[in-house]
């Protein structure tokens, strides 16, 4: 599968800004700094497409950026950037913010056909826990991408894709698959759970209003 295009679409804060045609999305999850933009960044080969920080909490909206590829299957779809979690130096006002909207996207969220959560491979935190729980009940089970894993010995390596099994458990619908932005591994198996979760059959109701 050859990627043709990927653009920035929209920043949105609020819900009444998420782009209304019927097109299928999936979305990336996870702590602030996890990593999120700059996976986004490694899948799609386009350095900068989405703004990396090394301080948490640089993005602070829901982002949809447009992919083509020339996969029949895939032709089209939205991938989805949100603002992470858990990052407590934000202003007040912004984080009484964030919350609200990123839970109304993706509980709400028609076109959502998969989540992506990502934990920093180094260090789970008890709010991925409460994460990973909350999206079974609402978006569906997330399939979990452990990241930074270069920085990891393989002892380490080991140890922590472990421990996560451990924690999520059989709830985790695969997984957790490694992956390091730096060296890209772990691309192709995130871009086959990609094509999973678009071919996935409760995505025919969107296709067949004309998506295809
Ligand atoms: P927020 O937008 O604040 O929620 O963060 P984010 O999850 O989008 O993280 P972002 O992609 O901005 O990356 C945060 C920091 O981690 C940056 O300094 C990145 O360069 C670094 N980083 C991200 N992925 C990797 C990786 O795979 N390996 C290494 N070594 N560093 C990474
Ligand atoms: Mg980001």
């Amino acid at each position: 599968m050859k990627i043709l295009t990927a653009e920035f679409v929209r920043s949105c804060l609020k819900p009444e800004q998420f782009p209304r045609e019927p097109l299928r999305e999936v979305a990336l999850v996870g702590r602030s700094n996890v990593g999120k933009s700059s996976l986004l960044n490694s899948l799609l080969h386009r350095r900068g497409l989405a703004k990396v920080s090394r301080t948490p909490g640089k993005t602070r909206a829901v982002n949809f950026f447009l992919v083509t590829t020339d996969d029949p299957q895939v032709r089209r779809f939205y991938l989805v950037d949100l603002p992470g979690y858990g990052y407590a130096k934000a202003p007040k006002s912004v984080r009484i913010s964030w919350g609200p909207l990123i839970e109304r996207y993706l509980a709400d969220r028609p076109q959502l056909r998969g989540v992506f959560q990502l934990v920093d491979a180094r260090r789970i935190e008890p709010q991925d826990r409460d994460t990973f729980q909350w999206l079974l009940g609402t978006a569906g089970t997330p399939v979990l991408v452990a990241t930074k894993v270069d920085k990891l010995s393989r002892t380490q390596r080991s140890t922590s894709l472990a421990a996560m099994r451990e924690i999520f458990g059989a709830a985790a619908r695969l997984g957790p698959i490694p992956y390091s932005s730096i060296t890209h591994e772990g691309r192709e198996e995130l871009w086959a759970a990609i094509r999973t979760m678009l071919v996935a059959s409760s995505g025919e109701r969107l296709e067949a209003r004309g998506e295809r």
